[in-house]
């Protein structure tokens, strides 16, 4: 019996993790205990999703956040290892590119526990954001590189992963697992469509959460005053990250649009499906709004996803008002995304994590 130790911390990561619980718990071979490290922590960020998507209450949850980026990965280091130390795993898994990831990894790396590592191999090329800094330190110290594509594969090739002691694979990518499993139950589970009134009322789904955006001011407006005016000819509604929410009210922005609560994953699906368009500078909701076929718009200067971007599903904008504004003429135009197998893979990535797992 092979004992997987898997750390979760923010919004994404537990939607990932629930694909690969449900999978692992049906594996005889495979065990998990996990842990929270607490990153998210209210109830619409984190609990909503153990809750609805069914995801094993964690075992331990660190309940550590709110915090310098210093701060929040050290102590995160320091209450994995004491897991670790306690629960022995073969194997300590972690997903993305988060403060919870590199803590995770870097605490059983130190200690002697292999690493596999969910979403390996991307890179945005941009060092200033802490994600990438992330993800390039968790690749270096991972034993097993799950790569979601093609490009995430040659990205490492590049870096010279080749003379490194490491296995890597594959996989295609996990979130279009979560968004095919879990679309066929999303109609039953969710009211909000009747509940926001959108029915045959066209409307723009957007996030906004990178602290890229939200935590210069001038692009922060920049793009709000952007939304604003596209506001005003479609609907606009926007399920607020708690960090945007703050940054809002300190820089006394407003927002004309829609602004709601964050949603739970099943909400979110029937808000993607319903949508005309999709505006985000989030990783996961721009590969979603793919997935769902819908166009989008990448509020960021660089992606990791450049599939999109090379097959005209999406145009990268930045915080620029005017390029927001612009793509999103040219996008109502743009015909639906078609679903290629060769991008993201066939929705099946969690076979082949388990697969990989168990040769480790
Ligand atoms: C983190 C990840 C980011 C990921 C995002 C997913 C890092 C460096 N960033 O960003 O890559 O895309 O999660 O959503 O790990 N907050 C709350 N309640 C919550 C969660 C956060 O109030 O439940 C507040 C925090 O107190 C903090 C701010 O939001 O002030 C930012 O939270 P943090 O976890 O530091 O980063 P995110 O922006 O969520
Ligand atoms: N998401 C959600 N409710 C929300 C906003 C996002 O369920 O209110 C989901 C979204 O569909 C995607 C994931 O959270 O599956 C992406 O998380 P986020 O945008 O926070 O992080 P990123 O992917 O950018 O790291």
């Amino acid at each position: 019996m092979k004992k997987i130790l898997t750390v979760l911390g923010a919004r994404p990561q537990f939607i990932k993790g629930a694909v690969l619980s449900r999978k692992i718990k049906e594996n005889k071979n495979l065990t998990e205990v996990i842990v929270h490290t607490g990153q998210h922590f209210d109830k619409k960020m984190s609990d909503i999703f153990f809750e609805e998507m069914d995801i094993p209450t964690p075992d331990y949850n660190l309940d550590i956040n709110s915090l310098s980026h210093g701060a929040m990965t050290g102590r995160m280091i320091e209450g994995i290892e004491e897991i670790i130390l306690k629960e022995k795993p073969d194997v300590l898994m972690v997903y993305g590119d988060t403060n919870s990831t590199i803590a995770g990894a870097l605490a059983a790396k130190k200690i002697g526990v292999k690493v596999a590592h969910v979403e390996a191999g991307l890179r945005s090329f941009n060092m200033a954001m802490p994600e990438e800094v992330n993800r390039i330190l968790t690749d270096r110290i991972s034993d097993l590189l799950l790569c979601p594509t093609q490009t995430a594969i040659d990205n490492l090739d590049t870096e010279g992963f080749k003379n490194f002691n490491c296995e890597i694979i594959q996989t295609g990518d996990i979130m279009f697992d979560a968004a095919i499993f879990y679309a066929s139950q999303s109609a039953n589970k969710s009211t909000i469509i009747n509940d926001l009134n959108l029915k045959d009322n066209p409307y723009v789904l957007c996030t906004i959460h990178r602290q890229e955006n939200t935590d210069d001011p001038k692009k922060l407006k920049s793009i709000i005053t952007a939304i604003n005016k596209i506001n005003k000819t479609t609907k606009v509604i926007l399920p607020i990250h708690p960090r945007t929410k703050k940054l809002l009210k300190q820089h006394n922005i407003s927002c004309s649009c829609e602004i709601i609560d964050p949603v739970g994953y099943f909400d979110m699906i029937e808000l993607l499906k319903n949508s005309t368009l999709v505006i985000t500078d989030s990783g996961g909701l721009q590969k979603e709004a793919y997935y769902f076929q819908k166009n989008s718009l990448t509020l960021r200067e660089q992606t990791e996803w450049v599939e999109l971007i090379n097959n005209n599903y999406s145009i990268l904008t930045g915080s620029d008002g005017r390029k927001i504004e612009k793509a999103f003429e040219k996008m109502m135009d743009r015909q639906s995304p078609e679903i290629k197998k060769e991008l993201f893979g066939d929705g099946n990535s969690a076979d082949l994590m388990i697969e990989a797992l168990l040769k480790l």
